[in-house]
């Protein structure tokens, strides 16, 4: 049997830049594809996010991609940057109006209302993961398709579902080492907003001249916009603008110190910032963005999630009020944070990589394949390839632990090679033992304080060369 140098595991390349041929199709601008070498940091995220939600409580729901796009006009608002700029919006076969859905709340409240959650038990805790659409000026975390993670709490009013809603925020950024503060802010409610806007509106109003052109509409439509536009001019101007949270009724004002109460006990760092408006209408009360730690000072990137209340949502959906509380983080700013900080996510190895030489040992493998298969073992294969080498090269390429070798002689004495791919010695075994013998071995590797395989993620290394005979 020729020899195969062990070799350090390694993983799938590293995704290069992307090439541009003339005549070949390409992703859609502001459009992403997650390749092989993303995937196990999508598939931490993925995995915390799902533990900390079924740890909590919370139930998954995945509501429709295509929506009614009168849905967002009716919550989101008509007149947000969202629905008005950024939804793609369009007539169906059927001529009915759809939108590709830009964010999940609104959904999530639709199915609340319509598969009757509203006389379930309350609270209904519900958490999703899945893709949304907007219509953005692209650049780095900011994509036209783009994944978020959130969770929603319908029908519980009190005050501390805020502060639990912002603590699983937190606990998913701290789980991948990125320190983050909250950014929070009260809207007030129905009772209190509105006199709020007036006197908002007079103050923008008497110094209309220095407002951006967007900032002037906004004035007529939604003064409160104002405070969180970037242009210099207008946050100058906004620097010395009323502020919501002097002006909450006592009901708000309750709720909100309330919130940071808890905040307090659960030691998440927050900043009173009367600039966190939200660029949702949906809004009652409660609103916040998580930030990365010191990120405002250092001039004040995009937000890697956001939340608040929405007390009032299910009621512009037709319903009774029915109070309400969530946030969404975006997946792939957290994953620039991730790889920011260098963290190496988990690369799971097969466990068996079955090689076979010559016809008879090919037939021989298939079937041992569908045994171990069975016993739900990861088990991998090279079988169009011939020689042991490129098979071999395999193994070593995908880390696997064990590789079970099948040549012409091992076909004529009914045994079989197990090979440990990691100090390459070798052991023939009866064929009809293999099963059992490869279970007692990669049990013992399992129970060994550490395997020494789990990788750097693929996008951190290259690609290995795989072994030399
Ligand atoms: P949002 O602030 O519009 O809120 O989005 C939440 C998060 O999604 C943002 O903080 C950001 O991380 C990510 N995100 C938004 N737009 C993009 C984009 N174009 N590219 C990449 N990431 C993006 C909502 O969507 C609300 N539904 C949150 C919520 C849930 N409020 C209550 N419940």
């Amino acid at each position: 049997m020729p020899s195969v140098k062990p070799e350090p595991a390694a993983a799938p390349p590293a995704a290069g830049p992307l090439e541009k041929v003339k005549g070949q199709p390409q992703q859609l601008r502001g459009m992403k594809d997650i390749l092989p070498a993303d995937q196990p940091y999508w598939d931490a995220v993925r995995q915390a996010v799902e533990r900390l939600a079924v740890g909590a409580g919370f139930a998954r729901i995945e509501t429709p991609v295509l929506e009614a796009a009168s849905l967002f006009n009716r919550t989101v608002g008509q007149e947000t940057d969202i629905v008005e700029k950024e939804m793609y919006t369009f007539l169906d076969r059927g001529g009915d109006k759809v939108a590709l859905r830009p964010e999940n709340t609104a959904g999530v409240a639709r199915a609340y209302l319509e598969h009757g959650m509203v006389s379930w038990p309350q609270p209904v805790k519900l958490w999703y993961l899945g893709s949304f659409f907007r219509h953005d000026r692209p650049q780095a975390g900011r994509y036209r398709q783009f994944w978020q993670f959130g969770f929603e709490v319908l029908g519980d009013g009190h005050p501390v579902i805020d502060a639990m809603l912002i603590y699983l925020a937190v606990t998913v950024y701290r789980s991948f080492q990125v320190p983050v503060e909250i950014q929070i802010n009260s809207l007030g409610d129905k009772n209190c907003r509105p006199a709020y806007l007036r006197l908002l509106g007079e103050y923008f109003r008497t110094r209309k001249n220095s407002l951006c052109e967007d900032c002037k509409r906004r004035l007529q439509k939604n003064p409160l916009r104002i405070l969180d536009c970037k242009v210099p001019d207008c946050h100058t101007v906004s620097q010395d603008a009323p502020q919501i949270v002097d002006h909450l009724c006592q009901a708000c004002k309750d709720h909100f110190v309330h919130v940071l109460e808890y905040l307090g006990e659960l030691e998440i760092p927050y900043n009173l910032n009367p600039r966190v408006v939200r660029g949702l209408d949906y809004y009652t009360r409660t609103v916040w963005q998580v930030v990365e730690e010191g990120a405002l000072e250092t001039g004040g990137q995009s937000d890697l999630g956001g939340g608040g209340r929405y007390d009032d949502l299910l009621e512009q959906l037709g319903n009774r009020q029915v109070p309400a509380a969530g946030f969404a983080s975006g997946v792939e700013r957290l994953i620039i944070k991730m790889r920011e900080r260098q963290f190496a996510p988990k690369v799971e190895s097969p466990d068996v990589f079955l090689a076979q030489l010559g016809e008879p040992a090919r037939k021989k493998c298939l079937k041992l394949y569908d045994v171990l298969r069975s016993i739900e073992l990861k088990v991998v294969e090279a079988f169009s390839k011939d020689g042991l080498k490129p098979q071999l090269e395999v193994a070593n390429r995908l880390g696997v632990k064990y590789a079970l070798i099948v040549g012409q002689k091992e076909i004529m004495d009914d045994t079989i090679l197990i090979r440990d791919m990691e100090n390459g010695i070798q052991e023939v075994v009866d064929f009809k033992k293999v099963v059992p013998e490869i279970q007692k071995r990669l049990a013992r590797v399992a129970a060994a304080p550490t395997d020494g395989r789990s990788k750097a993620a693929p996008a951190e290394q290259g690609s290995s060369s795989g072994g030399e005979s």
